[in-house]
């Protein structure tokens, strides 16, 4: 399983390409739409309610097959068979791989080491429902008696990300009575304005951890605990901080009542976490059945991903094309776009989901990879993003391939508004494709009366070079089911890029480093007159720190 010696740059697939990439080197996306006009039709896929349209590429069926039959000569089948398996596909932490287990369906047969999961899984999803109703209904109340109006979510990274993005997205589907705030950076600032507008009466803390060692998530969390018992008392914790995580010890320590401690498993990566007891505020936010639906739709992409033939699968067909762009056309970054403000946070999601799993520089077997890995992915939602960044995805000198993420009717209080989002979608993934040319910039330019020199002068700057590529992914409305699956959908892309670069995308060696530095400069930051020992950089930045503290 450590895929030893495997090099994806050795492979006759990947050589294929490279010819393929020269092959298609002058051929414009505007030829291969006017050569072919039912490509679209054909290069869409669907699964359930989401559509993936990736007609606008630099691409052609050829390139379908070709990406196809990498991520299979890869190992795609054997490795993914492996992770649904519960093999250890995490070489580095000796751990099985199994979020998809916390969407199964009972029956659904999934094993770590030999031992059932799915029903510790929907153990701990009753156990939830339970605590979810008593809250939602007013049962579960705090200390003087009065029900649960906020919610403050207190984890970070993939204890953060998911709940903040999920609970935006589903916001319709939000229990009126209660607000959720997320709190996750360690500075205080984010732990200061949230208890500045929650009531400690009527305030349920969910202290989310995996390990529950994260110095970011633990210092908040002492901080809210003694905001709290400085209005309620030590005795009142227990009704109001619950906890998501492995480490029940540490959830004992802090004073968690144990029927409001709901666990989880090594088997669940961080950043795969939101579908495990991780999700507890999406799911006190917007209901058990609503939380249920996302697994749903989840578990339906995991189907799809583990059935579909390769080159008709979604979660393959978006990974090879990223490869696609990543390591034959040098694209470094690819933005990620959607045009439903709810899903403002979901590029921020997707940035820790791609780039922690495949920001790696060694293969499985520890030797250096051959090809680049792990794409950069950005984003912003729609209008905003077109006000800001889009000037270069269409006239700058980079290329980046784009994801536009589109549901078809809004969940605002105007379809007259969500249509005029669409609108502008749809135009720019048009202008991307077509762009402009010297030719129809003057004659615009002479049908609105300019002089011939003043053409001449404009024309240059007003020149889009289109072939710019993007997906288009649809759904009808953003809804917990098409929010699971499109979630697992990346989540699945990520995986078949590891497996055609040859990495494990489950491990996160990257981000261990400074966080050790950071507790070793802990006291000289604090005490910056008796810091030892430094090296000069840092002695300059610790200057700054006696020089302006309390300035
Ligand atoms: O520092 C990175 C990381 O380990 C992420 O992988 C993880 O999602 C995050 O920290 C939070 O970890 P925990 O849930 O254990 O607090």
């Amino acid at each position: 399983m450590s895929n030893s010696g495997f090099d994806p740059t050795k492979l006759e697939a990947w050589n294929a390409l490279k010819r393929h990439r020269e092959a298609l080197a002058d051929t414009h996306m505007r030829t291969l739409f006017r050569d072919d006009p039912g490509r679209s039709e054909r290069m869409t896929l669907e699964v359930g309610d989401l559509a993936l349209d990736f007609s606008r590429n630099i691409a052609s069926d050829e390139t379908v097959v070709l990406l196809a039959r990498l991520a299979r000569d890869a190992g795609l089948e054997e490795r993914r068979d492996a992770m649904f398996g519960g093999g250890h596909i995490n070489l580095t932490e000796d751990r099985a791989v199994l979020h998809t287990a916390l969407r199964s369906a009972p029956g659904d047969a999934f094993q770590d080491d030999g031992e059932d999961c799915t029903a510790d899984v929907h153990a701990v999803l009753e156990r939830m429902a339970g605590f979810v109703e008593r809250v939602r209904i007013g049962a579960h109340t705090g200390w003087t008696g009065r029900p649960v109006e906020a919610v403050v979510n207190i984890g970070i990274g993939g204890s953060d990300l998911g709940i903040v993005m999920a609970t935006r997205a589903l916001e319709p589907y939000r229990h009126e009575r209660l607000r959720v705030y997320t709190v996750s950076n360690i500075d205080g600032t984010d732990l200061a304005d949230t208890l500045a507008v929650v009531d400690p009466e009527t305030t349920l803390f969910v202290i989310c951890s995996k390990t529950f060692t994260t110095l970011e998530t633990l210092t908040n969390a002492q901080a809210a605990r003694r905001w709290f018992v400085g209005h309620a008392g030590e005795a009142a914790v227990a009704r109001h901080f619950v906890a998501a995580s492995t480490n029940h010890e540490a959830m004992d320590e802090f004073g968690i009542d144990p029927a409001n401690r709901f666990g989880f498993w090594d088997w669940v990566g961080g950043r795969y976490s939101l579908w495990s007891a991780v999700g507890l505020t999406i799911a006190l936010a917007v209901g058990m059945d609503h939380f249920r639906a996302l697994l749903a739709g989840a578990r339906a992409m995991d189907r799809h991903f583990l059935e579909a033939d390769p080159a008709a699968n979604l979660p393959v067909v978006l990974a090879g094309l990223a490869v696609w762009y990543n390591n034959f056309f040098g694209a470094q970054t690819q933005a990620v776009l959607p045009y439903d403000n709810r899903l403002s946070r979901l590029p921020a999601y997707l940035q820790q989901l791609q780039m922690e799993s495949n920001g790696k520089r060694v293969r499985c077997d520890g030797a250096p990879v051959t090809a680049d890995t792990g794409t950069i992915i950005w984003g912003e939602a729609g209008s905003n993003a077109q006000h800001s960044f889009y000037q270069l995805l269409h006239q700058g000198t980079r290329l980046v391939p784009v994801d536009f993420i589109a549901p078809i009717n809004g969940s605002g209080i105007n379809q007259g508004q969500q249509d005029l989002a669409l609108a502008n979608c749809f135009a720019q993934a048009q202008a991307l494709l077509n762009g402009q040319t010297g030719e129809e910039v003057r004659q615009d330019l002479a049908a609105r009366g300019l002089p011939r020199a003043e053409i001449d002068r404009l024309t240059p700057h007003k020149i889009h070079p289109g072939n710019r590529p993007s997906n288009l992914i649809l759904f009808p409305r953003l809804d917990p089911h098409t929010l699971g699956a499109l979630l697992a959908l990346y989540e699945h892309k990520v995986f078949v890029e590891g497996v055609i670069w040859g990495i494990n995308s489950f491990d996160q060696w990257g981000v261990e480093l400074g966080k050790k530095l950071a507790s070793d400069l802990a006291g000289a930051v604090s005490e910056p007159a008796h810091a030892g020992a430094v090296d000069p950089a840092t002695a300059r930045l610790l200057g700054y720190v006696q020089r302006w503290r309390d300035a």
